[in-house]
């Protein structure tokens, strides 16, 4: 999978991709990244990108054309790279990055404004965004975006939480992150996406490592047990137990008649 960031300030994606699983994942090439400067195609010498908005009022807008001119040659140089492999090392690239689809395909791309007033971003988007051949996340800043771009350029726009940040970048790589962990193989074989939050819809239940007493704490017998099945039980009760007190809103849905005999337990 290839995500390609448009933004400002690329420095601060460094620390991002050079390290922990980010980094192996494009290492191992399960996933490309890069970033693309607006300001690289600012159709003024002094390399202005914003401007003050039409009808009057406070602070700047980054204006539409460098940002569109920025998405299109992503755009452009993933399409080319993907046409100039040829038909047999594409089946080998499409196989070994387990990207859906036939090898002659379309490229399925989807285009991503990060902004506040977006659809609220889950685990099940993050799931959906990783099925996608390129994803492209736009990064707002100043006060905002000439609402071309919303209107015009990208398929649709995705808030992180509802509060407003200075701009898109700490939002793309909240997204970006949360791709790459879905794409197969950049967890590794013991990873497990599977077993998150979120997957079910429970939270996880407690973990411990090494040592089994700290400061007079002590992880529960029962993980200490090797008795798998055990583990499992414990394991779906605490989960059960936790959602139902942080988040019971996650326990609004059909339940299991498993889950409803263990809710009634504990
Ligand atoms: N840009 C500024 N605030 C944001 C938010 N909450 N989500 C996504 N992008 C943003």
């Amino acid at each position: 999978m290839r995500i390609d960031i448009v933004s400002l300030f690329p420095e601060f994606f460094d620390a991002f991709f050079s390290h922990s699983i980010i980094k192996r994942a494009i290492e191992a090439e399960r996933l490309s990244m890069g970033v693309t400067n607006p300001r690289e195609f600012s159709h003024n010498k002094h390399g202005q990108v914003d401007d003050t908005p039409y009808g009057g009022g406070a602070g700047m807008l980054m204006m539409a054309p460098p940002i569109f001119e920025a998405v299109e040659s992503v755009i452009g140089t993933y399409e080319s790279k993907f046409n100039a492999l040829n038909l047999i090392d594409r089946a080998e690239v499409c196989d070994e990055m387990s990207l859906i689809g036939t090898p002659n395909k379309d490229i399925r791309r989807r285009i991503v404004f990060m902004g506040p007033t977006g659809i609220p971003f889950t685990q099940e988007k993050a799931r959906e965004l990783a099925t996608y051949d390129q994803l492209v996340l736009v990064c707002g800043h100043y006060e905002g975006v000439d609402y071309r771009v919303e209107e015009h350029l990208v398929d649709e726009t995705i808030s992180i939480g509802d509060y407003v940040l200075t701009g898109g970048e700490l939002p793309a790589m909240v997204v970006a992150d949360a791709v790459a962990r879905m794409i197969p193989g950049v967890l590794g074989a013991a990873g497990g996406a599977q077993e998150d939050s979120f997957y079910e819809p429970l939270l996880e239940a407690p973990q411990y490592t090494k040592p089994p007493e700290f400061r007079g704490w002590t992880v529960p017998d029962v993980l200490r047990s090797g008795h798998h099945k055990n583990i499992a039980a414990w394991r779906q009760k605490e989960s059960l137990k936790r959602t139902r007190l942080l988040r019971p809103d996650l326990l609004e849905r059909p339940l299991t008649k498993e889950e409803r005999k263990i809710l009634k337990e504990i």
